[in-house]
């Protein structure tokens, strides 16, 4: 695996990987990888020649009260599950390389971010849609895989490549969960063991929520408020729990067939997000 720590010698290698015409998919990261980014790196590895993964804790996408400081770095260990990986390039940039002194340039995908987590982390959309739009500038890759974990990033990033006329196709890969259903993230290690075993509750709470709506229940602004009691008696701190459309994400109604339902939630000091996609069965 090459590992690339500066825009130079990532171009350069990319130049002749291009050059002999491979076809390239990316795979961005925030790094302390863990199943769900390794299932990423597979679906990559399946329509790609060479994939390249990047690792960069992006300082843009966290408010100042959030835990930028404290986000877990695990270098070492992600260098040695990418090798068992076979990825074929990490790109480890520098943030004053990928940020130069007296940058003042950001992507804001309007509405979008303002929504759901948007509404809770303000500016956190402009920070993913900016090191995203720069990522792929320097990567300039043919295909680009992201969790469906982040389902509002996801649709942050597919509006951008469609505003922007980006030609990059976006990949988006289920969620991985541990057995109890609790969905794989960086900041599940935050969680202490007793909150580990409520964690879980999230999805639960999602899952019973689609069988209403699968039964016919038509009220979705009254399932959403049951939902809310419901994480609260559990011991969340729920910011949302929205019925939305798949598409655009704006909140759904009983006429809408492709839903999503996003929530996220407080459980001591971990914030955690989690959704579920399906089409409504009436
Ligand atoms: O999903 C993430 O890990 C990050 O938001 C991303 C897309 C790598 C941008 O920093």
């Amino acid at each position: 695996m090459q590992i690339c720590r500066s825009i130079d010698s990532l171009r350069d290698q990319l130049a002749d990987w291009r050059q002999a015409s491979k076809t390239l998919a990316f795979v961005p990261t925030m790094g302390n990888l863990h199943a769900g980014h390794l299932k990423l790196i597979e679906e990559a590895q399946k329509t790609a020649d060479k994939v390249i993964v990047s690792i960069f804790v992006n300082p843009t996408q966290f408010g100042p009260t959030e835990d930028f400081s404290r986000y877990p770095r695990t270098e070492a260990d992600d260098i040695a599950a990418l090798k068992a990986q076979n990825t074929d390039l990490l790109f480890l940039p520098s943030t004053d390389e990928i940020y130069p002194a007296g940058e003042q340039t950001r992507i804001t995908v309007d509405r979008l971010s303002a929504l759901h987590c948007g509404a809770f982390r303000p500016g956190h959309f402009s920070g993913v849609a900016t090191i995203v739009c720069k990522l792929f500038n320097l990567v300039q890759p043919d295909l680009a895989v992201f969790g469906l974990k982040d389902y509002q990033q996801l649709v942050v990033i597919r509006t951008l490549v469609r505003d922007l006329n980006l030609a990059v196709t976006l990949v988006g890969v289920d969620t991985v969960r541990e057995t109890s259903g609790l969905a794989m993230s960086s900041r599940n290690r935050y969680l202490t063991p007793e909150e580990h075993q409520i964690a879980p509750k999230l999805y639960d709470v999602l899952c019973q929520t689609r069988c209403a709506i699968d039964a016919g229940e038509k009220n979705f602004r009254s399932l959403e408020t049951q939902a809310l009691l419901k994480l609260r008696s559990l011991g969340f701190i729920p910011d949302y729990f929205n019925i939305c459309r798949s598409n655009d994400l704006e909140l759904a109604d009983f006429s809408d067939k492709n839903l999503v339902i996003l929530t996220a939630a407080k459980l001591g000091n971990t914030r955690l997000i989690d959704n579920i996609y399906f089409a409504s069965s009436w």
